[in-house]
C-alpha cells in the first residue's frame, strides 16, 4: 500500500441489480470513480430497467456488462478473468431475488456468475421493501452469505417505495464507500494490531452551561483514526469535543473532561498496542463546578487546578503492565518549538512526539491541513510539507510501523526533509 487513498487503482466490480435504489449506485459509482478506482460495472435486465447502462458507462468509462454471453468474448472467458483480478465487488443494491440467487451458488447471469467465479470480498448493499427483507427466506438467504464472509450494510429504515415507513432502503453511497475502504484495508499492514487515538478537546465544567474548552476540531485525530482503519488496525477513538464525524468502523469511546481521557485511556491501555495522544486536554480545570448557573453578580474569578497529565500517567501503567509497546504524543507549540516538544518527549516517555507550530494559518486547529515535526529518541526530527491531516496521518502511521520494525509498508521516502538526526 503505496498510497494515502486506499481506493486508488483498485479493481472494483459494481453489480446493479433492479430497484428503485439504483440511482443510488449511480452516485456510488461515481464516489468510487472519484477515488480514482478502477470500476466495472455489471447489471441485471431489471436494473437496465431502471438506469439505461450508458449512465454508469459514461460514469466510469467501461461498458457495463449486461449479459452473460457478453463475458464470453475472444479466448478469454470474461467473468472469470473480472472475477480473479477483482480487490472488491459490491452488489448495490441487492434484491431480494439475487441474494435468493447468490445464497444458492447460481450462475445464471454476469452478477452471479461472477460472484462464483471471485474470491475477492463481497460487500452487499440490499434495498427492498420491508416485508421481502423481513421474510425468514430472505433472512435465511443473508445469513448464508454472512457465512461465507460477505459483508453486509444495511438496509435503512425510512420511507419506502411502496410508501411505507420500514426498513429497506440502501444504505446512501458515501457510507458504502467507507465499507468498501475498510474491508479493502482488512488484510492491511497495521491488521492485528490494537491502536487507541485520543482526539478533540477536552471540556471542564464551571457551571452547567459554561465550560473551559480549547479549540480543537479532533480532524487530526479523526483523520489517525481512519487511516489506521483503512491499513487494517483495530481503533478506539477516545474523544472530546470534535467539530467533524467520527470514521465509521472504530471503537468509540467519549470523555469530555480531562479526568474522562485519563480513566478512558487507562481502561483501554491493557489491550492497546499503540497509543496516540493527539487529544488536546485541559492542564488546568475549576476546583468546583457549580450545579446551577453561576449568577453574574456571585462572578468572583474561577479558581483553578491541575488536571491530571495522562500520558505522565500511561508511563507509570506501561512499566507494570508491559502495554502499549509504543506511545505517541502531540506538541502544540507556539515558540521553541524543537526544544519544548523534546522535552515533552523525555518528560511523557513517549517514543514519538509530533509538533505543529499552531501559530501557522494552514496548520494546526480546525483546518484540514497540516505542518508536523515528527521526533523520535533516537533524536531525529523530521518535517514534512504542508499536507492534508490524512497524508500527516498517513506519514505519522508509516514511521510508527518503522518503530515497531514491522516490515515496510511500501511507502517511498522522499515526501519530508529530514532536517537534523
Ligand atoms: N496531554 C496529556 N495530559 C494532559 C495534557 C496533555 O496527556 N493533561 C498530552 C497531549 O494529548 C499531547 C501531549 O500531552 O499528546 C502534549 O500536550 P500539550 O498540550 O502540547 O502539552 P502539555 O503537556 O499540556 O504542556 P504545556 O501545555 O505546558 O505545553
Amino acid at each position: 500500500m503505496n498510497t494515502v487513498n486506499i481506493l486508488a487503482e483498485k479493481k472494483i466490480l459494481l453489480g446493479v441489480t433492479g430497484g428503485i435504489a439504483v440511482y443510488k449506485a449511480v452516485e456510488l459509482c461515481s464516489k468510487l470513480v472519484q477515488a480514482r478506482a478502477n470500476v466495472q460495472v455489471l447489471m441485471t435486465r431489471s436494473a437496465q430497467k431502471f438506469v439505461q447502462p450508458l449512465t454508469f458507462g459514461a460514469m466510469s468509462g467501461r461498458p457495463p456488462i449486461t449479459d452473460l454471453w457478453q463475458l464470453y468474448q475472444g479466448d478469454k472467458i470474461g467473468h472469470v478473468t473480472l472475477a480473479h483480478e477483482a480487490d472488491l465487488f459490491i452488489i448495490a443494491p441487492l434484491t431480494a431475488h439475487t441474494l435468493a440467487r447468490l445464497a444458492q451458488g447460481m450462475a445464471d447471469g454476469p452478477i452471479t456468475a461472477t460472484a462464483l467465479s471471485t474470491r475477492a470480498p463481497l460487500l452487499i448493499a440490499p434495498a427492498m421493501e420491508s416485508n421481502m427483507w423481513e421474510h425468514p427466506a430472505t433472512q435465511a438467504n443473508l445469513q448464508l452469505l454472512v457465512g461465507r464472509g460477505a459483508t453486509v450494510v444495511g438496509p435503512e429504515a425510512g420511507r419506502l417505495a411502496s410508501g411505507k415507513i420500514g426498513r429497506g432502503r440502501m444504505t446512501e453511497p458515501a457510507v458504502i464507500q467507507e465499507h468498501a475502504r475498510m474491508v479493502l484495508g482488512r488484510t492491511g499492514p497495521l491488521s492485528g494490531l490494537r491502536i487507541t487515538i485520543t482526539s478533540g478537546g477536552t471540556r471542564e465544567w464551571v457551571d452547567p452551561v459554561r465550560f473551559m474548552g480549547n479549540r480543537a476540531s479532533g480532524k487530526m485525530g479523526v483523520a489517525l483514526a481512519r487511516m489506521a482503519r483503512d491499513q487494517g488496525a483495530q481503533v478506539n477513538l477516545i474523544y472530546g469535543a470534535m467539530s467533524v464525524e467520527p470514521p465509521l468502523g472504530v471503537n468509540l469511546v467519549e470523555a469530555i473532561r480531562a479526568e474522562d481521557m485519563l480513566r478512558a485511556t487507562l481502561d483501554l491501555l491493557p489491550d492497546t498496542d499503540i497509543l496516540i495522544s493527539a487529544a488536546a486536554i485541559a492542564d488546568f480545570r475549576p476546583v468546583t463546578t457549580h450545579g446551577s448557573k453561576l449568577k453574574k453578580e456571585s462572578g468572583r474569578g474561577i479558581q483553578l487546578e491541575r488536571t491530571p497529565d495522562v500520558l505522565k500517567a500511561v508511563a507509570e501503567q506501561r512499566a507494570k503492565l508491559g502495554m502499549p509497546k509504543l506511545v505517541v504524543g502531540f506538541a502544540a507549540e507556539t515558540s521553541d518549538l524543537i526544544t519544548n516538544a523534546t522535552r515533552k518527549l523525555e518528560s511523557k516517555s513517549l517514543e514519538m512526539i509530533v509538533l505543529n507550530d499552531i501559530t501557522a494559518a494552514d496548520a494546526g486547529f480546525g483546518v484540514d491541513t497540516n505542518r508536523v515535526t515528527i521526533l523520535t529518541r533516537d533524536g531525529a526530527a523530521e518535517t514534512l510539507p504542508l499536507m492534508d491531516k490524512e497524508e500527516v496521518a498517513f506519514n505519522i502511521l508509516h514511521r510508527i510501523r518503522g518503530l515497531l520494525g514491522a516490515q515496510s509498508i511500501g511507502w517511498s521516502p522522499g515526501i519530508g526533509s529530514v532536517i537534523s538526526s
